[in-house]
């Protein structure tokens, strides 16, 4: 017997030719990675601009020795920009969010401004996709709509000291009809 591969009745190069001598058990793997490849890279690319999980960018840069004594970080808190349009100033610090409460009608949009003066926090409300990091020296924003009435607690989960567990706040969205009819 030769060693030489057998040719297909149309003269198409067999099955030891096209696999190059790759065991197939092994083959079957290359496919499994080239698979799991594709299959997230559509997971990032879906939940990236689909979904609107992104990374938060810089959104400007601030000094963090002095930024509390400039605005709008002088006076945290919530404005509001036009009906139903509000944004949100939060100062992440050791260890306490300001403001602590944040209250809304139901339906609004908030920009959510968060820096820190001091060293790296978390900020993520619960039970929505808003999840920044929280950099001295940077502000870090989400865009959010809140389409729910209910409390939703915003927790730093990123570590930083002892009083870290007490680093906490809440997103109060309320309905405004009803609020007036009690
Ligand atoms: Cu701030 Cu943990």
């Amino acid at each position: 017997m030769t060693a030489t591969p057998e040719r297909g009745d149309a003269g198409q190069p067999s099955e030891s030719e096209l696999s190059m001598g790759i065991d197939p058990y092994e083959r079957n793997w290359m496919r499994f990675s080239v698979a799991m490849l594709v299959l997230f890279f559509v997971t990032v690319s879906v939940s990236g601009f689909a979904l609107g999980f992104q990374v938060n960018g810089a959104e400007s840069e601030v000094d963090p020795r002095n930024v509390l004594e400039t605005e709008p970080w002088a006076s945290p808190g919530l404005r509001e920009i036009s009906p139903g349009q509000y944004e949100a100033y939060v100062v992440a610090q050791t260890w306490s969010f300001v403001p602590r409460e944040i209250e809304i009608p139901v339906g609004s949009t908030v920009d959510i401004y968060v820096t820190s003066p001091d060293l790296q926090h978390g900020f993520k409300i619960t039970d929505t996709n808003v999840n920044m990091m929280v950099v001295p020296g940077q502000v870090s924003k989400m865009t959010f709509t809140f389409d729910n009435v209910g409390e939703f607690p915003y927790i730093c989960h990123e570590y930083c000291g002892k009083g870290h567990a007490a680093m906490y706040g809440v997103v109060k969205v309320v309905n405004p009809t009803s609020e007036v009819s009690e």
